[in-house]
């Protein structure tokens, strides 16, 4: 049940009870073909909820193809005469709803089900679709879903994915449990989500099992596909590790995830019990420079196993996936608390003074950037100060080299009696490094902007420096705990805080979330200059 049905249902028993609305029995209609996502208007769908998904699926790794059914149990919200399922997968043989052959129509990504006789609004119902051929190629900011490359196939993508290779409602505020059976040949095996239930020999090909009995949203459904190694470890209370990785990843690149339990033991100290039945990471062949958090079971690609990396993914296993996200736009509840999780592995394996060394860098970076944005602060400055400005705010972007040229000097000191605006205009950054990013509403191009990490990241830190330890931590376990399995808004976060503190947050959380200027932590004498 999504929080937005919830919302509906007490809306449709509010207005029932103030007589509103026609007293003629409602008429079906279609579901829309967006959950109601501002930032993603098509994503997800609306009108009913999925309880489970069950992906029966058989994959020509050679060949990059599949042959699947994928059977769907869900919930009307609505009375329904038709709904849509988020899909960009192959042709599609046959949809049935209730065992009963369905009209099926498709357009730009959404697969239209138009079933003999409409649904009524609280009816459990089934849909099968059954497909074969090529799964569709994402495209978005980060990952495209359905990644296959010679000898290997795994699923990488974030805000969308899911609907590349099974028809889903890929958003994430309508979780659904899963079971995957996936069928690949010899010798290939295959790594994914929750509990591997069982292997069965097929002579040729295997058949893996696997089934979580957690909610998920589509785009943390892990799959990876190859000749794996595994490495068994036990975190605490028993819960199972278990670390996949393609056979090529050196033994060097493995070396980090030997420190998960370690690392679940601390972070369950901190934040409350992980969420899930197991854990662990898959390690893909491919340089992807970054993971993702996929649940129960991240996914690495081959550059992206330093320690801070797998601590990262570790931590979104609370935040971001067991807490997870009603809208996209609150994605600094992910990365922020992400971040923020590296810092505290700091301070718990390396000593607090590393940690600030560590916030330090993070908010010279952000400061820097603030002044680039801050046309004030530009009339004053000339073009020699900018370039080491630049330089300083966006490490690797530029070099001084280039910087020089494309201003068309020799040395920074014949700089000095430059303007520092006109300089900016030639030195041509890419538009996104110049726009100022408010992190409690990036837009849909900026969620993974570095800001919306630091900076969510050090609004968790400031947070903590003004309430004090008990009061901070408290805050977070009791955000955990309420929200377990579910979805929140940044209102949420807020209310927790706000409750557990018996302070008045408003203006902090505005200052660091919906404001471009980067405040000060005074606590620990940290402020832009201007
Ligand atoms: N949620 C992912 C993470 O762990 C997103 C990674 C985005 N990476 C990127 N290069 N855009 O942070
Ligand atoms: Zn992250």
């Amino acid at each position: 049940m999504t929080r937005q049905a919830v919302r509906w249902a007490m809306l449709v028993v509010a207005s029932w009870m103030l007589g509103v609305g026609s007293t003629a029995a409602q008429v079906a209609t279609q579901g829309n073909q967006g959950i109601g996502d501002p930032y993603f208007p098509l994503m997800g769908n609306g009108g009913y909820d999925v309880e489970h998904y069950t992906i029966e699926m058989t994959v020509d790794v050679a060949k990059n193809l599949v042959d699947a059914t994928a059977t769907i149990e869900a919930r009307a919200t609505q009375d329904l005469a038709a709904f849509a399922l988020d899909f960009t997968g192959p042709s599609i043989s046959r949809v049935d709803v209730d065992g009963k052959a369905a009209k099926q129509d498709r357009s730009g990504g959404e697969l239209t089900v138009t079933p003999t006789s409409p649904l009524g609004r609280g009816a459990d119902f089934t849909v099968l679709v059954a497909y074969a051929g090529p799964p569709g190629r994402g495209e978005g900011p980060f990952g495209g879903g359905w990644t296959a490359e010679p000898d290997e196939i795994f699923v990488f993508g974030e805000p969308a994915g899911p609907e590349t290779w099974y028809p889903a409602n890929a958003h994430p505020a309508d979780k659904a449990t899963y079971t995957l059976r996936i069928t690949v040949p010899k010798p290939y095996e295959v790594a994914s989500i929750g509990t591997l239930q069982r292997t069965t020999d097929n002579g040729d090909s295997r058949t893996f099992v696997w089934e979580t009995r957690d909610p998920v949203a589509g785009y943390l459904i892990p799959l990876h596909i190859a000749e794996l190694d595994e490495a068994t470890a036990e975190g605490p209370a028993g819960l199972p590790i278990r670390n996949y990785f393609a056979r090529a990843i050196p033994a060097t690149d493995r070396a980090s995830f030997d420190r998960l339990p370690e690392m679940i033991d601390y972070f369950d100290s901190v934040f409350g019990p992980y969420p899930f039945e197991a854990y662990g990471a898959t390690v893909v062949d491919q340089a992807l420079g970054a993971a993702l958090e996929t649940q129960t079971l991240s996914t690495h690609g081959r550059d992206a196993t330093a320690e801070f990396i797998v601590a990262h993914e570790l931590v979104h296993q609370w935040f971001g996936n067991s807490v997870g996200l009603e809208r996209w736009q609150d994605i600094w509840l992910n990365e922020g608390f992400a971040t923020y999780g590296e810092w505290l592995w700091t301070e718990h394996s390396r000593g607090v003074s590393d940690r600030d060394e560590q916030i330090r860098r993070w908010y010279a970076l952000l400061a820097a950037r603030d002044r680039l944005h801050d046309r004030a602060a530009l009339e004053e400055m000339n073009a020699r100060e900018l370039v080491d400005l630049v330089l300083d705010a966006f490490p690797g972007l530029i070099s001084e080299e280039d910087a020089l040229k494309a201003l068309g000097v020799r040395a920074k000191a014949e700089l000095e009696d430059r303007p520092a605006a006109e300089a900016l205009e030639q030195l041509d950054l890419p538009p996104p490094a110049l726009q100022p990013v408010t992190i409690g509403d990036p837009g849909p191009d900026g969620l993974f902007r570095g800001a919306v990490y630091g900076r969510g990241g050090l609004t968790l830190h400031a947070l903590r420096l003004r309430l004090g330890d008990d009061l901070f931590f408290q805050t977070l376990r009791t955000y955990t705990e309420r929200y377990r399995h579910s979805t929140v808004t940044t209102e949420d976060f807020i209310a927790v805080a706000e409750q557990t503190s018996g302070q008045d947050l408003d203006a902090f959380f505005d200052a660091w979330l919906y404001q471009t200027a980067l405040p000060p932590i005074p606590e620990v004498g940290l402020e832009v200059e201007r």
